[in-house]
């Protein structure tokens, strides 16, 4: 076959987009504003450790003030909400991220409902749930809801690319709060035609075979297989799994050599939710790595970015006004 897909460079775009971030932040700390990221990371779980660290350093890079608060496991929910409630109070923190999942004995809803709004970064408040619902189009233009990030990102892989959204059939595996739900909402009001499939979906391959963008984000390695896909549609691989079988990597890489001399070297790849094979029939795709991951922090830093402008950039001035104006705001969340 002839047919060369088009591979979506989510590190390429994700560092544009912190380009853009790290000025914004720049003439906003000219004017005494620096943008302010407090994350929560309770506990020890390995992989909310290293997103965590890694938020913080795009924070540095960015010139986006970060603070990382780490209570323990053990943490009891109403210690949480008084802590949520400090970060809620102070001025210089424009975003508050509770890294996710918490332990069992932690109320998180709760939680994620204690955040002010105007704070929210990850946009899973209800009030931003509420705002993405009866946005006109996705979040990113000023004044608009927090969206959340991972959903953002791929809103912004697609704008990027010049790939159009209205009118096509959008077809998104995954009804998460953090990915599933929200990109569907995301490409409806950007004019897509949505199916939403899920765990219950009876004969899921009839809906993505009709997909002009398919959205994957259900955490199963290789989930979706070339004879799932429409040849030449765009296809967007959130899911991030790692694979430590051997055998399972021959199957999903056969012949790539690169991929086996990593797996020998470090004994895990990461496989997202659609077969590789899938991805050769593709009009367009994003990687995994190297895809939508990428996305979600750089994101992150343009949610800060807004809810600064948003809390503080219009009262700028005056410092104390706009001290004053923030205390307000968190008032009424
Ligand atoms: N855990 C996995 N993804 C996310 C995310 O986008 N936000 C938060 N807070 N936790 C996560």
């Amino acid at each position: 076959m002839n047919h060369t897909a088009r591979v979506l460079n989510g590190v390429e775009i994700a560092a544009q987009i912190k380009a853009e971030v790290a000025e914004e932040a720049r003439v906003l700390t000219a004017r005494g504003i620096v943008p302010g990221l407090a994350v929560v990371l309770v506990g020890h779980v390995a992989a909310s450790e290293i997103y965590v660290r890694s938020k913080v350093k795009t924070c540095a890079e960015l010139g986006i003030y970060s603070e990382m608060l780490t209570p323990p496991e053990s943490v009891a929910t109403e210690e949480m909400l008084e802590l949520i409630a400090g970060l809620n109070a102070r001025p210089e923190i424009d975003g508050i991220l509770v890294q996710l999942p918490l332990p069992a004995h932690v109320d998180t809803r709760r939680l994620l409902e204690a955040i002010a709004p105007e704070k929210d970064v990850d946009g899973f408040h209800p009030i931003n749930v509420g705002r993405l619902q009866s946005a006109a189009s996705h979040g990113v233009q000023a004044g608009a809801a927090l969206a959340p990030c991972t959903p953002a990102g791929i809103m912004e892989v697609l704008k990027r690319s010049g790939l159009p959204v209205a009118g096509k059939h959008a077809v998104v595996l995954g009804r998460s709060e953090i990915v599933g739900k929200p990109a569907a909402m995301m490409l409806l009001n950007a004019s897509a035609t949505v199916t939403v499939c899920h765990s219950k979906t009876v004969d899921i391959a009839r809906y993505t075979r009709d997909a002009d963008i398919l959205v994957a984000a259900i955490g199963r390695p290789g989930f979706v297989t070339a004879e799932m896909v429409k040849p030449g549609a765009t296809l967007i691989d959130v899911g991030i799994n790692r694979v430590t079988d051997a055998a399972e990597v021959a199957r999903f890489f056969p012949g790539d050599q690169a991929r086996a001399a990593q797996f020998a070297l470090r004994g895990s790849t990461l496989v997202g939710d659609i077969h590789p094979a899938a991805f050769a029939l593709a009009g367009a795709y994003t990687p995994v790595p190297g895809g939508v991951g990428a996305l979600t922090i750089a994101m992150l830093m343009h949610n800060t970015v807004l809810a600064a402008k948003a809390r503080r950039g219009g009262a700028a001035r005056n410092a104390q006004s706009a001290d004053a104006h923030c205390e307000s705001a968190v008032g009424k969340a």
